[in-house]
């Protein structure tokens, strides 16, 4: 009897240990640390895991795995869905970009920042053959289970003509391959870095990699220092697959896409000054600060400021401000908004991170112009040319150039038309093969098993299509006809291709389902993060979270450029007579004599 009982004891638990839950493991939180962890647990004190790297993806809707667990959705009639690259180029014309003089470029790049903050699809190793070495597709027999290359067709307008029939992808991890949370009834795919608005991209994904990033003297953030400069730190070249020897520079930060265009490499640059620059002011006026103490203190105000650009800045020129405010995502507040919720996931939405948020693709631009600091663009270079080579941020003056044009270069319009940078000349260099990021994000949308564009209009309070001409009700004919090329029927069409036909909401970049799941990530990622910079409990005073919103995108570039001079207050919007340049000095910032002790 005692031997009956204790293995069903052991068996209990050993199921109860087997179906341990994604993220990160054995966490021990510390009784009331007053400083946010640098993985992202104990943010959350009910599940101290909740938001880890390593976390599912949440989901609004259930999925549309073809098998109901884990391949790729089907049409209803059973046949594949339309060929991913063949949807980009019938829709995604390339090329013919529209620029907007109403936004800077910065939002663009902005936008980036604030998504490798929340979200990185878990993959694995880039080593695996999913192509042969000429392009084509591997036999049947030979495609490991990870691949979900993309065939491309016979008349592609650009492949056909080097031959090539194969467009490397490879599908992201999910909690059955890691052996967690496996008691869910179909995949949910894993992210790689924590769910939080935390600059972990600066500071690192776990405290291994975090004591790589730091000095342990005086708060401050490892640089290498060339030319009286700070820069990142180095990196072992492997990172920088775009580079052409190894006497190129490579950078490391806390996230591994670091190097993958110019203008994040240069944001991500002045994230480190600003975190040493506060360090270095703090230090002064409060000598008796250890290492330690500091260093947690500008970690605070940094993460505060980049919270407050991301949302009162930077979210309205996407999402709409009077809309923000309505759903409580914004408050017109001068005090706190004690609204943390602890039941609350931080976890992003997979519809979010594969469908609504990568509509803003279509706003990057392959010319990144160099400005003089009269204002004036004297120079360019091309994305093509530096997808993982930041070589040419130390080159002569080209760094504060590169700023300025993201302060000073219109962005181009959210819409269905992609700088060929994006879907002809993505990743060249690095990858010895153009990839067509837009093919890959539908294709990466259904590795996901994401559900259609029909049920996500009906979850957003969108009628349901029946056929295809109620899609009429949020696009216009000509990108209905689209639809009507490539799809059997309307459930069919998948949410990352019908969101971005929706005609845009005044004020706002984007169509009304997108929307609806932009509000309800952005939503959820302040409500459940406890030391959200307008909570109390993120430890800042009133007067000291008075000060954070005096931050500006604007003042980022300004404080830590290599010699900024003029900048426009705000730096999201281009220069016009509304929006004149100042001499920085005159920008407003936060005071730190509340931070005296
Ligand atoms: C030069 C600028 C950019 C480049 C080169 C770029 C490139 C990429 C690439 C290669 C991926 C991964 C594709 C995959 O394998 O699934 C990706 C993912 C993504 N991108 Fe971008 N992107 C840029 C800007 C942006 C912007 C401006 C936004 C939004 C405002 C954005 C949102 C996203 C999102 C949400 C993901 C998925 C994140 C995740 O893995 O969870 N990207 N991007």
């Amino acid at each position: 009897m005692y031997k009956i009982l204790l293995f069903i004891t052991l068996n209990l638990f050993a199921t109860f240990n087997c179906d341990r839950e994604c993220g990160l493991e054995n966490i021990i939180c510390k009784n009331n640390s007053k400083y946010r962890s640098i993985d992202g647990s104990c943010n959350n004190l009910q599940n101290p895991n909740w938001g880890t790297k390593y976390s599912l993806y949440d989901r609004i809707l259930n999925p549309k795995y073809g098998d109901g667990v884990h391949s790729f959705p089907k049409a209803i009639s059973g046949k594949n869905l339309p060929n991913s690259r063949k949807i980009s180029t019938t829709i995604y014309k390339q090329g013919m970009t529209e620029t907007i003089s109403k936004i800077s470029l910065s939002t663009m790049q902005y936008g980036q920042i604030v998504t490798h903050d929340m979200s990185f699809t878990y993959l694995p190793p880039n080593s695996i053959p999913c192509c042969t070495t000429n392009l084509k597709m591997l036999d049947k027999k030979e495609v490991p289970k990870v691949c979900a290359s993309i065939e491309i067709p016979n008349d592609d307008p650009v492949y056909s003509y080097i031959n090539a029939t194969c467009m490397r992808m490879v599908r992201t991890i999910t909690n059955n391959e890691r052996a967690c949370s496996q008691s869910l009834k179909y995949d949910e795919q894993l992210s790689e870095v924590n769910s939080y608005l935390d600059l972990s991209i600066i500071y690192g994904q776990t405290y291994k990699d975090h004591k790589t990033l730091r000095t342990f003297i005086n708060g401050t953030l490892l640089v290498d220092i060339r030319n009286n400069r700070e820069w990142l730190p180095s990196s072992v070249k492997s990172l920088c697959t775009g580079n052409f020897n190894t006497a190129e520079r490579c950078y490391r930060s806390g996230d591994p896409r670091t190097n993958q265009n110019p203008q994040l490499t240069v944001i991500m640059t002045l994230w480190v000054r600003n975190h040493n620059n506060i360090a270095k002011n703090l230090q002064k006026m409060n000598p008796h600060w250890d290492d330690g103490r500091t260093f947690e203190e500008a970690r605070r105000i940094n993460i505060a400021e980049h919270q407050f650009i991301s949302y009162y800045e930077l979210l309205p020129l996407y999402l709409g401000r009077e809309e923000l405010v309505k759903k409580k995502i914004l408050y017109n507040t001068d005090e706190f908004v004690n609204d943390y919720d602890q039941n609350m996931r931080p976890h992003i939405y997979n519809e979010h991170a594969h469908s609504a948020f990568r509509q803003f693709h279509s706003l990057i631009t392959g010319k990144l112009s160099v400005y003089n600091p009269d204002g004036f663009s004297y120079d360019s270079i091309l994305l093509r040319d530096n997808y993982n080579r930041p070589e040419s941020l130390e080159q002569y003056k080209l760094f504060d150039g590169l700023i300025r044009g993201l302060s000073m270069q219109p962005q181009m319009e959210s819409d269905i038309y992609y700088d060929p940078d994006v879907t002809q000349c993505a990743f060249l260099h690095a990858f010895k093969f153009n990839v067509d990021i837009k093919a890959i994000d539908i294709q990466r949308a259904r590795d996901h098993g994401l559900a259609s564009y029909n049920d996500m209009r009906s979850y957003c309070g969108i009628k349901r299509a029946k056929n295809f001409t109620d899609f009429l009700d949020v696009m216009d004919r000509d990108k209905l006809d689209f639809l009507l090329s490539l799809y059997e029927k309307p459930d069919d069409v998948d949410l990352i291709v019908g969101g971005s036909l929706e005609n845009n909401i005044k004020d706002t970049l984007a169509g009304p389902t997108f929307l609806c799941i932009l509000y309800k990530q952005f939503y959820k990622t302040r409500r459940s993060d406890r030391f959200w910079f307008e909570n109390e409990a993120s430890g800042l005073t009133l007067k000291q979270l008075k000060e954070i919103r005096k931050f500006s995108i604007s003042k980022l570039f300004c404080d830590n450029g290599n010699n900024i001079t003029l900048m426009q207050k705000h730096g999201f919007l281009p220069v016009s007579e509304r929006n004149p340049r100042y001499r920085c000095k005159s920008i407003n910032g936060p005071n730190l004599h509340w931070w005296k002790e």
